[in-house]
């Protein structure tokens, strides 16, 4: 990690000449509220032309940290399950004494955990009680086209829709969101979000953390800024390179610490931030462990005391609080800025972890490949693109058969415009990574993606398998970048 870092860093002091004649006309654009950042820290993290990125502030703690409710099915026999989902739009009491207009799942900000089980056949009732068209996308399944909930997966107001699929992947931390072109990230940005939970029978049997709320805590990161009235008021605050906040709000609550006992405790980590990349690390520089990346565990489990999760990623760390001194310790940026305090009381005895997790394998002549698709992402603001062009709904950019395992190449170009990161995301389907710049990965990304964060420059070669049909999206997750074209479509046959 520590590598790339400096290699944005030099790329960044190289392009910032060049940043600097934009900034008189980008400030006029701004909001007047807006802090700016023009430091080099925040090119070290997010590239050079973030200019009119907020400067998040501290998480005061003040509030506690709840986590969303389990999903009850509508009914259950034996391997079939029936869920309703609907978005909903309502007011939420973010800041006391405020009635902030939200958007939520089956309730007015966010959405309730779904938790399925590998092999359940599983129908969902959707409906859209929204004043706007939306769509329902299952972020990191693997489903048909059809139920995947992509841009062609509208679904108006006032309208149902059901959908239905066997879950076929191992355990794994995914999450479902809105679609609608051009306008995922409104809808995201006021609340729509949820978590979407696959358990299998081997992982039940590792010695993981696995009690929901008590030791194995849902973090779904989101950063937010509100406009007059504590409102969140996606067009006074959004930015076409993506919208950033000043104010962390954690599963839906502002400021909040999470309490709980030092003990040995699971995080799964969702970074459902519009835009925001969060290089994390603890302010008492302790290690942690990953366990998991976006589709499923590692083979082993990868000790660290940083990582990088950039915009739709999940990572689910193990962290050992009973080592802490004292009484509170946080969850820190590259800034040092505050994304989580965790405040400690009692001690339990420390429990012991299972350190072999999965079976991933890499086929080896994979590597040796050249790709067959390949995937340049660059500009940006409003000239964002993948391979010079912007998405059209009635263009297929790819073909690929079901079942057959390919070799893509994705690239994060670098133009005269500059460059920053991109986190690429792929429908439909869990990766492997092959190689990051010719080289082996990071352990980190040595398990299962569905999302991956390339910085300016970055040349990564995957391994993509699509085990159903359909049409399925590839694009950058910032949605912004998304919303702008910054998309393009495969059809799986
Ligand atoms: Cu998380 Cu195309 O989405
Ligand atoms: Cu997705
Ligand atoms: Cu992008």
């Amino acid at each position: 990690m520590k590598k790339t870092v400096v290699a944005t860093l030099l790329i960044g002091t190289a392009l910032l000449a060049a940043c600097s004649s934009d900034d008189a006309q980008k400030e006029q654009q701004t909001d007047s509220a807006a802090q700016h950042e023009h430091s080099m820290a925040n090119t070290q993290q997010n590239g050079p032309m973030d200019h009119e990125q907020l400067v998040l502030k501290d998480n005061t703690g003040t509030a506690t940290l709840t986590f969303p409710e389990i999903l009850e099915p509508d009914s259950k026999k034996g391997n079939n399950v029936e869920y309703s989902l609907a978005a909903q739009s309502g007011t939420t009491e973010l800041f006391k004494g405020y009635e902030t207009t939200t958007y939520g799942y089956n309730g007015s900000l966010l959405g309730p955990t779904l938790r399925l089980k590998e092999g359940q056949h599983v129908t969902i009732h959707l409906k859209n009680e929204l004043p706007e068209a939306t769509t329902f996308h299952w972020h990191g399944l693997e489903v048909s086209g059809k139920a995947d909930g992509g841009p062609h997966a509208l679904i108006e107001p006032g309208e149902e829709k059901t959908i239905q699929f066997t879950v076929t992947q191992q355990a794994a931390t995914l999450w479902y969101h809105p679609h609608p072109m051009g306008n995922t990230a409104q809808q995201v940005y006021k609340g729509l979000a949820g978590l979407l939970y696959i358990d299998d029978a081997k992982t039940t049997t590792l010695d993981l953390p696995r009690d929901y709320g008590e030791n194995d805590f849902p973090i779904v990161l989101q950063d937010r800024a509100f406009a007059d009235g504590k409102q969140l008021d996606y067009s006074a605050v959004a930015n076409i390179d993506g919208t950033y906040g000043d104010t962390m709000m954690i599963n839906g609550v502002i400021n909040p610490a999470l309490k709980t006992d030092k003990q040995l405790v699971r995080l799964r980590i969702l970074n459902g931030s519009n835009a925001r990349n969060y290089l994390f690390h603890f302010d008492n520089d302790m290690s942690f462990t990953q366990i998991a990346t976006d589709g499923g565990l590692l083979n082993k489990p990868v000790k660290t005391k940083e990582l990088l999760l950039g915009a739709g990623e999940r990572a689910e760390i193990l962290v050992d609080l009973s080592q802490v001194k004292g009484d509170r310790v946080s969850l820190v940026d590259d800034k040092d800025v505050v994304l989580l305090p965790i405040e400690l009381s009692k001690k339990t005895a420390t429990a012991s972890t299972s350190t072999n997790l999965n079976e991933i394998r890499v086929d080896k002549s994979l590597e040796k490949q050249e790709p067959t698709k390949v995937v340049k992402m660059e500009g940006m603001r409003e000239n964002v693109t993948i391979n010079g062009k912007k998405f059209d709904e009635n263009r297929v950019d790819f073909t690929q058969k079901k079942g057959v395992t390919e070799v893509w190449e994705i690239e994060n170009a670098i133009t005269d415009e500059g460059g920053m990161i991109h986190p690429f995301h792929i429908h439909g389907t869990q990766f492997l990574v092959l190689s990051v710049n010719g080289e082996k990965p990071e352990p980190s990304l040595q398990g299962y993606k569905d999302t991956i964060t390339l910085q300016p420059g970055q040349k990564a070669r995957i391994a993509v398998k699509f085990p159903y049909a359909g049409m399925y999206m590839f694009h950058c997750h910032i949605l912004e970048h998304e919303d702008n074209g910054m998309m393009g479509q495969i059809e799986v046959k």
